[in-house]
């Protein structure tokens, strides 16, 4: 049987109340105004009616508040009524003829954001359906649509007209003395800022060569050098990558196996000391103010530990390295690790799910993108490998939300490693 034929059409009623609902500020808005002009011409003619509209202008324009106030409206409902018109181009409308609601519009960094309430009938998903007739109405690089987590009857429409990933990412904000507080890491999508914080978290990066491990390592390392109640151990495989940061690392560990299982061991002791004197505390965990601060260990070519040495060595090492990532949340000891060869020998699914950051940037394969970010990511079109291989320091990231972020990292250059470095030496009194 053929399907029933959906109701597409906006019928006279709807017609009306979309104009009474997209204009009717204006006109009452317009209605006062003439009726100022009326007050005026009766009592002394047209002179005293543009004098009244004059002097109405001029407090309207001098008085900050109520000039924004009437600027936000107006340009708001401008918008929606713009884009109610782009929703009935694309049929975007439910079987009973009824359209989606413009709740809420503002700029972003990329091009705007909206807001819709959805009539009864229709939802987020079928708002998707016609992201590409919607971008192509509007003229834009792409409309994403997103359905509130709260709310299945709101959707958020971010309308792209340009890329920001593909331009500079701002500078890094240095941040506060404090890695109990968020780490800005770049710009998501929409241009807007990213943060992330470490306390209780491990991190895990992946991703082919040359992609922007090592500079997304950067950030979070500059961030807790910088914060001299921080305790840093550094594991660098290839040595030059972290190497500006031995001034300020209590253990830097260089390509040599036996020294990691050495550290990774000291490591774990620490561990079960700081959990000794919890105990003794009654705490639970360990806090931003209490007796201890975070220790942040950084792994830089994860993969060179987890294939040199001898089979021994290896397990020996990824024994340790999984005890510390699992037990060492409430201790306060944080890992970070990336890596270039994300497959499973390198990074074995019960090590991965030990991350709760993950972030895969660049990747050659589907399958090395779903290493890091987890099973089925990239077949529900997460995936690293689909990424642009010129921009560097692009990726998914899978953090607070529920589904991962497109990020670009900001960008530490040589130079302000060095400079980043002197200061949390400086801070850390060893200059
Ligand atoms: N966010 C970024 N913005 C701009 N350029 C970046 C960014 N991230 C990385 N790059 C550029 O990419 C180059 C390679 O980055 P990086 O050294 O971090 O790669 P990697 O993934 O660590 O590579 P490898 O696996 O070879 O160590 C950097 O020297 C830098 O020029
Ligand atoms: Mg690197």
């Amino acid at each position: 049987m053929p399907e029933r034929h959906h109701v597409r059409t906006l019928g006279p009623y709807p017609r009306m109340a979309l104009v009474v609902r997209g204009w009717g500020l204006e006109a009452a808005l317009a209605s006062a105004l003439f009726a100022l002009w009326r007050v005026g011409v009766a009592l002394d003619g047209n002179g005293l009616g543009v004098l009244l509209l004059g002097l109405l202008g001029i407090t309207v324009w001098r008085s900050n508040p109520v000039r924004s106030w009437l600027a936000g409206t107006l340009g708001r409902r401008a918008t929606s009524r713009w884009f109610t018109r782009v929703l009935i181009a694309c049929e975007v409308i439910s079987r009973r003829g009824s359209l989606p609601r413009v709740e809420g519009s503002e700029r972003i960094p990329a091009g705007r954001r909206i807001r819709l309430r959805l009539p009864p009938g229709l939802s987020a998903e079928k708002i998707e359906e016609a992201a590409e007739p919607m971008a192509a109405t509007i003229g834009a690089r792409e409309v994403r649509v997103l359905r509130d987590p709260a709310n299945a009857s709101l959707a958020h429409l971010s309308l792209i007209f340009h890329d920001p990933l593909s331009d500079a990412v701002p500078p890094w904000p240095v941040p506060a003395e404090s890695l109990w507080e968020p780490i800005s890491l770049g710009i998501d999508e929409d241009g807007n800022p990213v943060s992330v914080g470490l306390p209780e978290r491990n991190l895990l990066l992946g991703g082919e060569p040359g992609a922007g491990k090592s500079v997304a390592l950067s950030l979070f390392i500059a961030a807790a050098a910088l914060d001299p109640a921080v305790t840093l151990t550094l594991m660098d495989g290839k040595q030059v990558e972290l190497a500006p940061w031995t001034g300020v690392a209590e253990h830097f560990v260089g390509p040599d196996m036996g020294e990691a299982i050495e550290v990774l061991k000291d490591l774990c002791a620490q561990m079960d000391r700081r959990y000794s004197v919890l105990l003794d505390q009654g705490l639970r965990k360990i806090e931003s103010d209490g007796d201890f601060g975070l220790h942040v260990v950084a792994i830089d070519e994860l993969a060179f530990y987890m294939r040199s040495g001898t089979k021994d060595e290896r397990t020996e090492l990824s024994e340790r390295l999984r005890d510390l990532i699992s037990r060492g949340r409430a201790a306060g000891m944080i890992v970070i690790a990336a890596t270039q060869k994300p497959s499973n020998d390198i990074v074995p699914t019960f090590v991965r799910d030990l991350f709760s950051f993950r972030m895969a940037l660049r990747c050659t394969t589907p399958e090395a993108s779903d290493t890091i970010l987890g099973q089925g990511w990239a077949k529900e079109g997460y995936s690293a490998s689909t990424l642009e291989p010129t921009i560097r320091g692009v990726g998914w990231l899978l953090a607070e939300g529920a589904v991962p972020v497109k990020i670009r990292t900001h960008h530490l250059e040589d130079g302000s490693i060095a400079d980043l470095a002197r200061r949390a030496e400086t801070r850390r009194g060893r200059r």
